[in-house]
């Protein structure tokens, strides 16, 4: 009874100072078990990424990835099998990269403390660690699920021609909000996109060979400058034209001049709610307190903790 009533004090306490957040995902949960894990995650991040500059994008995008499939487990990583088509081959995987930079931290920290960082956390770390200054809070303890399916990923990452309703949807499922889809969306302030992917916009909107009206007509024309044909599938265009290497609120003013790349960019100014959120997101101050908030929303999606799931050795095999 003591020892009960001892928890719960502890519970509370933990719970006031905000260490804990429901998700059972901690502040520096490695503290005691790998001291240096963090510091290694970030020492390779960085050096990787000053020698591709490209690599911030693709790690930001394979942690909602991973996270919107069977919640942040590391199933983005795992190879498919003879028997297994992983959610690395679905057809959403385009220009998914970076996986041999969780290789080499992961290779990293199983040299310094085996078995114990797992693949799951590595991408959430990762991800943030591409920038140089640190822009939001990785909390830790995350476990790696030992499934991944291309179907699954087919059905929970949301496609560029989704509308407002569809992309909602796919974010509630998730538990998150119309807050959340519009605040993360601003993800795409860096990267690029594939022009097969937004070129129906610019040729062939609605059959009649024309072009996407809420895109802006002179940003379209200089579009079809590069994307040549709706068969195009190898070029890609700077989501961010101008910054597309700077994490910062520019998307939201390129939404607002009809500069949005994706149907689905597009799409969030085709509701009173999420527009209101796309103006409050045109001050950068606000922009980053709330990117902050909802990639740790996005970054608890399912996770495992405690016992549950494992720590995998190779991230790419279960
Ligand atoms: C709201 C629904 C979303 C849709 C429909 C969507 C769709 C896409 C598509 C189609 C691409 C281009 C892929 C390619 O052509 O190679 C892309 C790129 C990207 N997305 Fe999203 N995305 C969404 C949300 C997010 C979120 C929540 C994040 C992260 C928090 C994110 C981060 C990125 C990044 C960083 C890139 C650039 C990747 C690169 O440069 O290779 N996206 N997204
Ligand atoms: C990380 O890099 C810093 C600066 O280069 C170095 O001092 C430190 O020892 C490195 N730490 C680990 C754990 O690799
Ligand atoms: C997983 O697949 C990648 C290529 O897609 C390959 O480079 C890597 O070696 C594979 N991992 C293992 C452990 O076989
Ligand atoms: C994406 O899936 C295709 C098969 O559908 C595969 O050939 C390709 O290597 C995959 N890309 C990545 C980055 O895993
Ligand atoms: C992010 O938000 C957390 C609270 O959830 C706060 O402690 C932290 O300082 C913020 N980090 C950044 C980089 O803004
Ligand atoms: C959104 O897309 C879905 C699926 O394609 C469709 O059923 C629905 O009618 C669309 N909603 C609007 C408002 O266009
Ligand atoms: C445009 O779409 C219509 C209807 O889907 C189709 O018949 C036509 O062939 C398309 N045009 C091109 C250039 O692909
Ligand atoms: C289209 O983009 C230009 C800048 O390239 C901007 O001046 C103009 O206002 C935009 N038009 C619309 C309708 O948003």
């Amino acid at each position: 009874m003591k020892c009960f009533n001892f928890l719960i004090a502890i519970v509370v306490v933990f719970g006031v100072l905000g260490v804990c957040n429901g998700s059972g995902l901690r502040e520096n949960f490695y503290k005691s078990s790998c001291p240096q894990a963090e510091q290694i995650v970030q020492n390779i991040t960085w050096k990787q990424v000053a020698s591709n500059p490209a690599l911030p994008a693709k790690l930001l995008r394979m942690h909602f990835h991973d996270c919107f499939v069977r919640g942040c487990d590391a199933s983005v990583l795992i190879n498919s099998t003879a028997n297994n088509i992983a959610e690395k081959d679905a057809i959403p995987n385009l220009s998914l990269a970076g996986f041999d930079v969780i290789d080499e931290i992961k290779t990293q920290l199983e040299h310094t403390c085996p078995r114990v960082v797992s693949c799951a956390d590595i991408i959430a770390l990762a991800a943030r660690d591409s920038f140089q200054k640190s822009m939001w809070q990785v909390l830790t303890g995350r476990r790696d699920g030992s499934i991944s399916h291309a179907s699954e990923a087919l059905a929970n990452i949301p496609s560029p021609f989704f509308n407002f309703t569809t992309l909602q949807q796919a974010f509630a499922n998730k538990n998150l909000n119309v807050q959340d889809l519009v605040v993360l969306s601003g993800a795409h302030t860096i990267g690029v996109g594939h022009c097969n992917l937004f070129s129906n916009r610019l040729y062939n909107f609605t059959g009649k060979g024309d072009a996407d009206p809420s895109l802006n007509s002179t940003y379209a024309a200089s579009l079809r400058t590069k994307c040549r044909s709706l068969s195009d599938t190898t070029t890609t265009i700077a989501m961010d034209p101008g910054s597309a290497l700077t994490f910062d609120n520019h998307y939201f003013s390129n939404l607002k001049i009809h500069q949005g790349l994706f149907q689905s960019d597009a799409a969030l100014l085709t509701n009173k709610g999420a527009t209101n959120v796309v103006d409050e997101m045109l001050i950068s101050g606000p922009f980053f307190t709330q990117f902050n908030q909802s990639i740790q929303r996005m970054g608890a999606i399912g996770v495992l903790t405690g016992t549950a799931g494992k720590i995998r050795k190779r991230c790419s095999v279960v």
